[in-house]
Parts: C-alpha cells; structure tokens; sequence
C-alpha cells in the first residue's frame, strides 16, 4: 500500500517538473537532429579585400554571411542531408571584391572558411544566425568551435595572373554524419578542395560568372571507406575470387531456373502435345502422361528432354529391364 501511494507520488511529481518550465522543451529542441535531404545552409566569414582579415566587431566576434546566390537556385549553396549528388552553383557576377577575396583563398593568403550547422538550428538561434553580435553562435575564436556548427573549409586551388586568375572549379565536398547510434541527422565533419584544378579551370576577371561544380558525398561516420584498389590493370586474388563466386552463383542460379521452371513447363508441354496430336497412334497407351514410360522408352525421352537426370529416370530404367 505504501509502495503504491510513493509511486504515484513520484510519478505527479515527474508530471509536474516535466510540465512546468523551459528545461525539458528547450533540450528537446536541441536534440533533434537532421532529416534524411533536410536543406543545410552554407555560411562564410566576412573579410577585408584589404588584407583578407576577417570581420570582427568591437566585441571580437566574427561576422558570417550566406555563401553567395547560386544562379542554378536563385538561392544560397545548400547541402542536403545525406544526399549525395553534384551541385553546380554559378556565382553570376565576381565583384571587384569579391575578386580579390579569389585572390587571397587561391594563394592561400586566407582560406575561404565556411561553416554548416551541425544540427538545424534552434528558432532563437536561427533569428540572430548573421548578427555578428549574437553570443550563442559566436563562440571560440572562428566562431567554429561552438557546437552548433561544423566548419567547412573550401581550399580552392588555382593559379593567379597579372589580369585575371584561374580556379579549379570542380570541387570534391566530403561531409561525415556522426553514427547514427550515438548522435543521427548530425554532422561531424566537412571539408570541400578543387580536383584536377591545372586542367580542369576557369578563367576568371572581374564581372565574369563563376560556376562551381561541387561533387557531394556522404559518410555515415566518422571513418573513410578504403578507396583504393590500385590502378587497375593487374590480376588481383580479390578479382579471381570474385569472378569464381559469380560463376558458382550463376550456375546455381540455373539448375534451380531448370529444375523449378522449365522442366515442368517442357513436361507440360511435352504431355499436352502427345494428349492432342498423338490420340490415334498411340491410343492402347490409355493415359498420355504415362507414355514415356509405358512404352519402355524412356531412355529416348529422357535423352531429348534432359528428364535422366532427374524423376523419370527410374521409369525409364524398369523400362529397359522389361
Ligand atoms: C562584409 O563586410 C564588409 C566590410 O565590412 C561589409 O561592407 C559587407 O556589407 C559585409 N557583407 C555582408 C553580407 O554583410
Ligand atoms: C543568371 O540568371 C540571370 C537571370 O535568371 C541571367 O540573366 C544570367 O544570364 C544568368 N547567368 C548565368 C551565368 O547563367
Ligand atoms: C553542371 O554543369 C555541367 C557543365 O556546366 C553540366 O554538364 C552538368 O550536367 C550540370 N549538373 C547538374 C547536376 O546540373
């Protein structure tokens, strides 16, 4: 009796603390993570075509604005939760400033340095996402270390001329899920570099359009799948092992097509012929299924229609004996 009044006791209580206050709502808006192909913005630190310094205000947090508009959307660059496909993303119009912040990341004066957040962001968040002066997302040096966001460094590579620059726009973009038993729909890690950026180029002046290719691929943890399997060209054991196990399957795959699909259809057949066709020559046999068998000829049959093997092979064996 006792135990009983405690528990409902302890149980009100719960109710009560669970209704009243913020805690409980507040961290259960923390904890949801991304949907499968939820949208991730793309934002990045403001600086100076001065010196390529970052934006900072009095207070020393540091500005980031959207990646710029992507003529393809008409909106800012957006990732996908977990889904990989390639994303062209052309910037329409390179302003004087913008490129020379071009020349600064293709020399590696200072790296195009962007951030996503790990989870979507809370509302009250979401609100002050660009105001430099907002506490919450501004903390740490880059503004990265809060764990709200994962940074996203782009390392654009390239080559600078006197009048205009060549940058590798093809960009390979990695981003790594957090497992999903410990943590799903959260981002842990992203990187994004131009590939093959000394033939694969665009050359760039300013107001020229600049289009980004960007190849996008998911991980769902923390770990790198091995890639490599060599160049290719040379016999590996994998390779033959592979090649045997196929051809082991394939052949199964085909006694089971045989024996449970196309011996009985050709029996059928067999049967229904000798039914229509061969009433007059064969009529003493009474039963057209039993002929095979009843004229001890089936070792003939069985020969034609590949029947020895399997269950009229004793038919035509007592067949031959008589
Ligand atoms: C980036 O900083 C520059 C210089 O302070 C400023 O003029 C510009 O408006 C900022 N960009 C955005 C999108 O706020
Ligand atoms: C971008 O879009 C605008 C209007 O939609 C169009 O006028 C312009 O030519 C486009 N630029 C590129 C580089 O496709
Ligand atoms: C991206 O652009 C390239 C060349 O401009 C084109 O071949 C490709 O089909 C485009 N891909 C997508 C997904 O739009």
């Amino acid at each position: 009796m006792w135990l009983v009044l405690l528990a409902v006791q302890a149980f009100w209580l719960s109710l009560a603390s669970a209704l009243s206050g913020q805690v409980p709502l507040k961290s259960l808006e923390e904890a949801r993570g991304y949907n499968p192909g939820e949208p991730i913005p793309v934002s990045c630190l403001n600086r100076t075509i001065d010196t390529g310094e970052h934006i900072t205000d009095a207070a020393g947090h540091l500005q980031y604005i959207p990646f710029p508009i992507c003529n393809e959307t008409g909106r800012s660059l957006e990732l996908f939760f977990g889904v990989e496909k390639d994303i062209n993303c052309t910037i329409d119009f390179v302003t004087d400033e913008f490129f020379h912040l071009l020349e600064f990341y293709i020399h590696s004066d200072a790296p195009l340095s962007c951030r996503i957040p790990s989870k979507p962001l809370p509302p009250s968040v979401l609100e002050n996402e660009y105001r430099v002066s907002d506490e919450s997302t501004q903390e740490g040096a880059l503004g990265t270390q809060s764990t709200l966001y994962t940074p996203l460094i782009i390392a654009l590579a390239g080559t600078l001329q006197l009048s205009h620059l060549h940058v590798g726009n093809y960009l390979n973009l990695l981003v790594h899920a957090a497992p999903k038993s410990t943590s799903p729909g959260t981002v842990d890690a992203a990187t994004a570099y131009s590939i093959a950026s000394h033939t694969r180029n665009t050359k760039i002046t300013i107001g020229d359009s600049l289009p980004l290719s960007f190849s996008v691929r998911w991980y769902p943890s923390t770990t790198l799948p091995p890639g490599w399997s060599g160049y290719g060209g040379h016999i590996y054991t994998s390779t033959l092992i592979y090649c045997l196990l196929s051809a082991v399957a394939s052949a199964a795959i085909c006694v089971v097509y045989f024996r449970g699909v196309e011996l009985p259809r050709r029996l059928k057949r067999y049967a229904t012929d000798r039914m229509n066709g061969g009433g007059g020559k064969f009529g003493s046999g009474g039963s057209g299924y039993g002929l095979p068998v009843a004229n001890g000829r089936g070792g003939g049959m069985g020969g034609g229609y590949g029947l020895g093997g399997y269950g009229y092979g004793g038919g035509s064996g007592s067949g031959k004996k008589d």
